[in-house]
């Protein structure tokens, strides 16, 4: 994760890599699980009943510590690691974007993103900085008001991840990162081949937010995106075009095909 001194970044500033050495730490870990397979299990305690409150009731004497965001000395980016660390897990959108000149190409990792209604449907999005220090992607949206949307999925985790880097001028995350792209239907912006869910989406608006703690500066900007297009791999989805297989969702095994929904027939 990179970012230059121009674009705003938390990440960079809150300093949270833990590990000088992170290969060397991953190194002394485990493996990852590949072979855990989803499975579904029942409830934590499915005879509970209407009333009953926690299934541990000792916790309710543990105190809570007040935090006022804005207490005096407490700096901006501490709130940044307080709700990164206490807003878990986050859905991270894939965003594929293309320049106002129709040339350049983006894609980056947005972790500020979430659904928030479905008919119409509508997706949220974060930028940190305002419109004077914009991201790449969110230049390119606010030129062009078109994205996609990708999932990602454990199977290409590493190569979205890298997309973060802030690339050099004309040099394209599509290539840095060896994930392939896929032409969309309703969009420019190409979506990721390897994605098993894609939407492609239009801008509906913005909004930039100033810092309540220094008045006057820009600290992000909340993008609201429309779904036109949803595309989903073949073997993820059901006949009717409804469910999404969550095992394949998650970890993915190697299939090409995906099958174009459209939400507005
Ligand atoms: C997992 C992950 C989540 C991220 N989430 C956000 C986010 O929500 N908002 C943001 O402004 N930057 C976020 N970043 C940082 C951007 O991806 C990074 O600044 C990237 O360089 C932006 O690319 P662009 O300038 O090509 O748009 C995230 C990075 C990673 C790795």
């Amino acid at each position: 994760m990179a970012d230059s001194a121009s674009k705003p970044d938390a990440s960079a500033s809150a300093k949270r890599k833990p590990h000088p050495d992170f290969k060397k730490a991953e190194a002394s870990r485990p493996p990852f699980g590949l072979s855990t397979k989803l499975h579904f299990v029942q409830a934590p305690k499915p005879d509970w009943q209407p009333g009953q409150g926690a299934n541990d009731p000792s916790n309710i004497s543990t105190k809570h510590r007040e935090i006022d965001p804005y207490a005096a000395g407490r700096p901006a980016v501490h709130n940044y690691k307080l709700l990164i660390s206490g807003i878990v897990p986050r859905p991270v959108g894939f965003v594929s974007t293309v320049a106002g000149d129709g040339e350049g190409t983006n894609l980056a990792p947005f972790s500020y993103f979430n659904v928030l209604n479905h008919e119409p449907p509508l997706f949220v999005l974060g930028f940190s900085g305002g419109y004077e220090r914009a991201k790449d992607t969110l230049r390119n949206l606010l030129a062009t008001e078109e994205c996609v949307l990708n999932i990602i999925t454990e199977e290409y985790i590493e190569a979205a991840n890298y997309t973060s880097i802030d690339a050099p001028a004309g040099v394209s995350e599509w290539s840095l990162s060896g994930l392939h792209p896929a032409r969309s239907k309703m969009v420019k912006p190409d979506r990721v081949q390897e994605a098993v869910f894609s939407i492609e989406a239009k801008l509906v608006e913005t909004r930039e937010w100033e810092s309540r703690a220094v008045p006057g500066k820009k600290t992000g900007v909340m993008a609201i995106v429309e779904g036109v297009r949803f595309w989903v791999r073949e073997d993820a989805i059901d006949e009717e075009g409804v469910l999404i297989d969550l095992a394949v969702r998650l970890s993915c095994p190697n299939h090409p095909a995906g099958r174009l929904i459209d939400n507005r027939s």
